[in-house]
């Protein structure tokens, strides 16, 4: 009797970055939003940022029991561009299962503004894909920036 075999093959960001298969930033941000350590929200939340070079880095949120030692999916992103060497964002996507494109909070704006331009596109969504689309400029008029210490 003929018998079939499935099997299935699982592919880390990390393999597919290897192989040399564009992620956008969509779907990395869906991707690691699945990894997001939320058990006392319950809300995960997926970020990924391109970087000068073009390349993507993803972050999800990590809670913690002492609730305020908790990271944001975007604080996560930002981590990971650093730790690689780079300094410099050109694009970002964040993604939640919120009834409206999440919002990020306003440490995350300020994070965001400090390693990218007031240009530079975010875009919020839903997992359902809502989008919309915004800059780190609107998002945080008025920042405050390394010029409001050129008197020091
Ligand atoms: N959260 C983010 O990861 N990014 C944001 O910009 C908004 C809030 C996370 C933090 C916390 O783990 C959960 O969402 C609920 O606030």
């Amino acid at each position: 009797m003929p018998r079939s075999v499935s099997f299935r093959v699982c592919l880390s960001d990390q393999m597919i970055k290897n192989w040399g298969i564009a992620m956008t930033l969509k779907d990395a941000a869906l991707s690691v939003r699945e990894k997001a350590y939320a058990p006392y929200s319950n809300f995960k939340v997926g970020a990924a940022i391109r970087s000068a070079s073009g390349e993507v880095y993803s972050g999800c949120n990590v809670e913690n029991v002492a609730y305020p030692e908790g990271t944001c999916a975007e604080a996560g992103a930002i981590a990971a561009m650093v730790a690689a060497g780079e300094q410099s964002l050109t694009e970002v996507y964040v993604v939640a299962s919120s009834p409206q494109p999440v919002p990020p909070c306003g440490g995350c704006r300020q994070k965001l503004a400090e390693f990218g331009g007031r240009d530079v596109k975010v875009t919020l969504a839903t997992v359902d894909g809502a989008e919309l689309e915004t800059t780190i400029g609107d998002l945080l008029p008025g920042a405050f920036d390394a010029s409001h210490m050129e008197d020091v």
